[in-house]
């Protein structure tokens, strides 16, 4: 019996370990799986809502770390995780994606020697001035197991010089969500609630400090959603990062003259995935979102200057187009004028709905053949 710690602190991280601990607790009599919520993202339709509509259980321990600059989170999370992996002595701590909660459970558990598992890993975007670039490439090289969604990611890894016998290839977690739920999001009622017709609006989320907290690329973007707005309405659950910037920027009274861009709050999973589903475009800066614009067939621009998940742009669902104005006008007018017909949508390997159990074979697996190589370190083993 393998005891494991799933780490979730963030949004994007609630539809990842959900599949992992679903599998986890199906097969208790190879897993004992423990939930850390780090607290990294607390409001209620950021965090809450998650654990309601993805059927996940109760968080059994969580730090309760809040919002802070990167390094005071990120040493937050480090001095809190630490106990608890004192505590409990797992055998395994599963991390996933590239959020500052992902690293910093990695760091703790490489400086106490516990294996870590790492998913989603491999992604690159090759742009060192994002957060989430330092997070990846500083969680794979400490990680034992390198978890990855896509084949590029294993390429990227060897390019690294990361061992192949720390990497599986096991397709992407978050698709087992999207999989399971999309029944059950089919029944959500946010499009009445919107007065929204299917095919008839486009989705927009921002959250990238790149494009909310510079006042030129936000002002870029906006320039394009006026003249896409004037096409078809645009629905934007706006992030609280992003909703802080619109007030701090001064760009309140701007967003509000635009009558066909609805600012609403960020909604819950089920609702969001019935609002995509809908959707005839999704424009985003989100990572997460690429990809499941893919499986569901619905046209994605991009708002980023490249992407870590290319197999996106290979599938023909996603454009990276950037924040230069008449690039998005552009992107957005091809995809309008020349809708993605429904009968080719393209899905890649392994996003089959059952990533988790390859995660969990992949555990047993490596344990069985390192049976001996992990081990908390004691008080004594630590500097003072
Ligand atoms: C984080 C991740 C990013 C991910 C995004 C998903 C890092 C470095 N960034 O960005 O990779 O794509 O989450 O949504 O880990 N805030 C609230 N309530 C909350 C959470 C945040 O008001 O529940 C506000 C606070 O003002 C906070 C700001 O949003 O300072 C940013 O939150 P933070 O977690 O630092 O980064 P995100 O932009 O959310
Ligand atoms: N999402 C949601 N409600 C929203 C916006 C996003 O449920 O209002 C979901 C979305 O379906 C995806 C995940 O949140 O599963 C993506 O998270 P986010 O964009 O915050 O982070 P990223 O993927 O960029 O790290």
């Amino acid at each position: 019996m393998l005891k494991v710690i799933n780490v979730a602190g963030a949004r994007p991280n609630f539809m990842k370990i959900a599949p992992i601990v679903a599998a986890m607790k199906r097969r208790a009599s190879e897993f004992q799986a423990l939930v850390v919520h780090t607290g990294q993202h607390y409001d209620d339709a950021m965090s809450e809502a998650f654990f309601r509509d993805l059927d996940l259980p109760r968080p059994d321990v969580y730090l309760n770390v809040g919002s802070g600059t990167h390094a005071g989170q990120t040493a937050a999370v480090m001095q809190a995780f630490e106990p608890v992996i004192v505590r409990e002595k797992p055998d395994w701590v599963v991390v996933v994606g590239d959020v500052n909660s992902t690293l910093a459970c990695a760091i703790v558990c490489a400086k106490l020697n516990v294996k870590l598992a790492h998913v989603e890993a491999g992604l690159r975007s090759r742009d060192r001035s994002m957060p989430e670039e330092i997070n990846r490439l500083l969680t794979d090289q400490i990680a034992d197991l390198l978890l990855t969604p896509s084949r590029d990611g294993d390429a990227n890894l060897g390019a690294e010089g990361i061992p192949e016998a720390r990497i599986r290839f096991v397709g992407n977690v978050m698709i087992d969500s999207l999989m399971t739920q999309l029944g059950r999001a089919q029944q959500s009622s946010v499009l009445t609630m919107l007065k929204l017709e299917e095919k008839s609006y486009a989705v927009l989320t921002l959250h990238r400090p790149s494009n909310v907290d510079e006042q030129a690329a936000f002002g870029r973007i906006l320039d394009a959603l006026e003249e896409i707005a004037r096409r078809l309405p645009i629905v934007f659950p706006a992030h609280p990062r992003t909703r802080k910037m619109i007030d701090e920027l001064g760009l309140g009274a701007r967003v509000q003259s635009m009558k066909n861009l609805r600012v609403i709050d960020p909604v819950g999973y089920l609702d969001f995935l019935r609002l995509t589903s809908c959707a005839r475009l999704v424009l985003t800066d989100s990572g997460g979102i690429q990809e499941e614009t893919t499986v569901l067939g619905i046209p994605c621009i991009t708002l980023r200057e490249n992407t870590e998940r290319p197999i996106t742009v290979e599938m023909g669902t996603n454009t990276i187009a950037g924040t230069d104005t008449s690039k998005i006008i552009a992107a957005a007018n091809r995809a309008l004028n020349n809708p993605l017909p429904e009968s080719n949508v393209r899905i890649p390997e392994f996003w089959d709905g059952r990533a988790a159990d390859r995660i969990l074979d992949a555990l047993i697996e490596v344990t069985l053949r390192n049976p001996d190589s992990s081990g908390v370190a004691t008080g004594s083993d630590q500097p003072t």
